[in-house]
């Protein structure tokens, strides 16, 4: 399959949970070359090797990537541009609850969250728009999806 033929789909935080189910669903489809974002080089390849394993259609490719850290989020655009010239999706999956001690101030936990749940995605936005336009250039209709839950609202929570 070409290039221009295939969706190409970034997903952060790809190497285990819900991103990992997203992958393996997509990859049941040949059309979907999927980058599978992870934060740990390491669970990111384990998780590549073993959806590589079962031998499923599509393709999966591991992009590091850490969305509370800009340097890493450049970095996987400038990556992801030089191999795959654009993206036709990105789904902001990646997403912490309380992974900061509880033990630590309310202000820690809560810039903590923020960082990784909320700006971490905006600057991945931010950042992979120019790819997304260059899927956009090619008559695709790109997407954006950013997966949440009721319980990340901060009106929920306060
Ligand atoms: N589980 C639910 O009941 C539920 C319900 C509704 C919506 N959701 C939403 O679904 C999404 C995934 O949730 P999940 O249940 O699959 O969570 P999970 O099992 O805890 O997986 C979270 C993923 O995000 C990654 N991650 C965390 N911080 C990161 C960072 N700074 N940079 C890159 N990756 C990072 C984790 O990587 P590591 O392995 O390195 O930690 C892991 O791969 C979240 O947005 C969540 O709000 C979940």
């Amino acid at each position: 399959m070409s290039s221009t033929d295939q969706t190409i789909v970034l997903i952060t935080g790809a190497n285990g949970g819900i991103g990992f189910s997203l992958v393996t669903q997509l990859l049941e489809n040949a059309k979907y070359l999927v980058l599978l974002g992870s934060r740990s080089a390491e669970k990111g390849e384990a998780a590549v090797k073993q959806l590589q394993g079962k031998g499923l259609p599509g393709k999966v490719e591991l992009v590091q990537i850490d969305v509370s850290d800009e340097t890493s989020i450049l970095k996987a655009k400038d990556v992801v541009e030089e191999k795959y010239g654009r993206i036709d999706a990105l789904v902001n999956n990646a997403a912490i609850t309380g992974e900061a001690p509880a033990s630590s101030s309310l202000a820690t936990r809560m810039t903590s969250a923020f960082l990784t749940n909320a700006t971490g995605p905006a600057i991945i936005v931010e950042t992979f728009a120019p790819l997304l336009a260059k899927s956009a250039q090619m008559g695709k209709t790109p997407r954006i999806l950013n997966v949440s839950k009721q319980t990340g609202a901060w009106g929920q929570a306060y």
